[in-house]
């Protein structure tokens, strides 16, 4: 017997896709002993796309090109592969409402007239045996059902049972839900728990304002309203997973809401987060320094440690673990840019203690990182003008270093002038304060007396 594994998915090991398809290989393999099992990796090994070149070819043309000819032969192998497979097994996250290309240059070559299918009487027939199994792996991150907002936008799965139709499988959708049925009011309270709060005293309204919805959940809690919004519409769908064929296919355990939130706190307490909602949005280029006014707060600081510690002290900015210094006024600053539709200091980080090149930092964002030498960010909080945080790090001997830190705003008209004037008298506590946090935290570590994490400052990817 042979086994056929495709996947698409281009999120590697964070693959939802990938890792359904693996259980269900793996399943599959328990099923059938011996089983030969081939698997596509599409994501690192793609066909080209078709091209008047490859139509040339298979009309008989010669093929000159190299990379051509291995390509056609790459298609060959696919067919074949598809052919004499017993089960198909293909991880298929949906990219852009669709399948990502990499799955539809694999379809364009094995979707062919006379070896795969046929054009009959009443359209296009199937050649392929009746008797192979075809599991669709399918992730997405949105809810398309019948009825919800985004429903005709759904051209992902209907597209792969479309193409691979047959009697046993037409147009079949499984629907894939944990083991039990909750309101969105008990998920809330379960949630609540797991946070360890007080009992939440939640009053059901009438009525559904997804738009004043979004805003006050924009203001309480660190979703920006642009995300909150599809999320509060959402919630007059109901998204109950009614049929449950799936489960005698791919028998295992199911998580129930509680657990799902645990493993999902635990996972973000690790640092084990790839990507997160507040990663979205523009990183936009540096501001057009030149020209206009620009207010700058530099201030410098001679540290007893070598840059790396110097740049590990940086690199805890922001998050649970603060500015440093002046806590409260981050926090009101953090609220008033809230209330004003800014993303306000709720946004967080990604990781506690590693930064990358455009990850949200509170109402920040990393525009610059260099290991060891510098770190700029650019504010996304609500202001009347331009605001970027630069650090620089500048070493002196071997053991011990010059941090300087440089506030600049470049004001958009009056208000901007105003308001830099109205922040100025709380720069001696914000940034003095945080540049002489950073010191004692860089001397701690240099001293060995706290530990620089071990884990690795990725590279900047500019
Ligand atoms: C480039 C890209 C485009 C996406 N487009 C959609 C989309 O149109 N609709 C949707 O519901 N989810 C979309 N998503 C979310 C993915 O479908 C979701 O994260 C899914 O789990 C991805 O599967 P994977 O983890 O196997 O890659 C997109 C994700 C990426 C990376």
């Amino acid at each position: 017997m042979q086994l056929l594994h495709i996947d698409s998915s281009v999120l590697g090991p964070y693959s939802a896709s990938r890792a359904l398809s693996a259980e269900i290989v793996a399943r599959q393999v328990a099923l059938h002993p011996g089983i030969n099992v081939i698997h596509r990796d599409l994501a690192a090994d793609a066909a080209l796309h078709l091209s008047s070149a490859h139509l040339a070819a298979w009309q008989g043309g010669t093929v000159q090109d190299a990379a051509l000819g291995a390509d056609l032969a790459k298609g060959g192998a696919y067919l074949e592969e598809l052919l004499a497979a017993d089960i198909i097994v293909i991880g298929a996250p949906m990219y852009n409402f669709s399948i990502p290309s990499q799955l539809k240059a694999w379809i364009d070559r094995v979707v062919v007239a006379g070896k795969t299918f046929r054009y009959g009487a009443s359209g296009a027939e199937g050649l392929l045996s009746k008797t192979k199994k075809v599991f669709i792996a399918s992730s997405r991150g949105n809810v398309y059902t019948a009825g919800s907002p985004a429903a005709a936008l759904e051209h992902h799965e209907s597209y792969l049972t479309g193409v691979l139709e047959h009697p046993e499988t037409a147009a079949r959708v499984f629907d894939i839900g944990g083991p039990e049925v909750l309101t969105y009011l008990q998920i809330m309270h379960i949630m609540a728990e797991e946070l360890h709060l007080r009992r939440r005293v939640i009053i059901p309204v009438p009525v559904l304002t997804p738009l004043l919805s979004s805003y006050w959940i924009h203001l309480v809690t660190p979703l920006s309203k642009d995300i909150a919004r599809p999320l509060a519409e959402g919630l007059k769908n109901p998204v109950v997973a009614r049929e449950d064929s799936i489960t005698e296919i791919i028998p295992q355990e199911l998580l129930t809401v509680r657990q799902a939130i645990k493993a999902a706190r635990s996972k973000t307490a690790d640092g084990q987060v790839e990507t997160s909602w507040s990663m979205a949005g523009p990183i936009e280029g540096d501001p057009h320094w030149a020209g206009g006014t620009v207010f700058q707060d530099v201030r410098e600081v001679q540290i007893n440690a070598p840059p790396h510690a110097v740049f590990q002290a940086v690199s805890l900015l922001g998050g649970d673990h603060g500015w440093y210094s002046a806590k409260y006024l981050w926090t009101i600053r953090g609220w008033m840019d809230r209330l004003v539709g800014g993303p306000g200091i709720r946004r967080g980080r990604l990781h506690p203690d590693r930064l990358g090149y455009g990850e949200a930092l509170d109402f920040w964002r990393v525009v610059g990182i260099e290991r060891d030498k510098s770190l700029v960010l650019r504010a996304e909080m609500k202001l009347p003008g331009v605001a970027v945080l630069e650090f620089c790090i500048e070493p002196c001997g071997s053991a011990a270093c010059k941090l300087k830190q440089n506030a600049k705003f470049q004001p958009k008209g009056l208000l901007g002038i105003l308001y830099w004037y109205s922040v100025l008298p709380f720069h001696h506590f914000v940034f003095r304060g945080m540049l002489e946090g950073i010191k004692t935290q860089a001397e701690k570590f240099a001293k060995g007396d706290e530990r620089p994490t071990p884990h690795e400052v990725p590279e900047p990817s500019l």
